[in-house]
């Protein structure tokens, strides 16, 4: 399955899925929790939302909305370091499993989030 071929298959529904069971778990985790918007989660929740749907073959809108992504740009803020990037992966790993999309679909899209997680390392300490 091509990259492109991922918004056909799960559809605005499947990454909504998928991305409440991300979100719903970082107020809660102690590395992750403190670096989100406490107010703007559903904002949050929205922007990597968008951002998947339009990477996946779906409509534009993150960069209609926030243009070009530069995300290591925009995750320099944060402390990302190897732990908290494992941890991102594991939360994201069990939102994977949890959203229960279909099988070539979970595999394209875990092996994107591990290489862009570990692109986003910015801090070793
Ligand atoms: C490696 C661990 C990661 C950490 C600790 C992390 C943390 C964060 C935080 C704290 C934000 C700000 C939330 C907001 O207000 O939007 C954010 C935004 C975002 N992240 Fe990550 N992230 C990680 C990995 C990833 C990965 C793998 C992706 C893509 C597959 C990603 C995509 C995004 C996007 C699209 C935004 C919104 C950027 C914007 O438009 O401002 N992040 N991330």
């Amino acid at each position: 399955m091509d990259d492109t071929d991922i918004y056909a298959a799960i559809g605005e529904e499947g990454f909504t899925r998928l991305i409440a069971a991300f979100y719903k778990q970082v107020p809660a985790d102690d590395i992750l929790g403190p670096m989100y918007p406490p107010d703007d989660l559903a904002g949050a929740e929205t922007r990597l939302r968008d951002f998947l749907v339009g990477r996946f073959g779906g409509p534009m809108r993150y960069v209609e909305q926030r243009g070009h992504p530069r995300l290591r740009m925009r995750h320099a803020p944060f402390p990302v370091t190897p732990l908290a990037r494992d941890r991102w992966m594991a939360m994201m790993n069990r939102a994977l499993e949890e959203a229960a999309l279909p099988a070539e679909a979970t595999a394209v899209l875990r092996e994107f989030f591990a290489q862009v997680a570990t692109m986003m390392i910015n801090q070793h300490a």
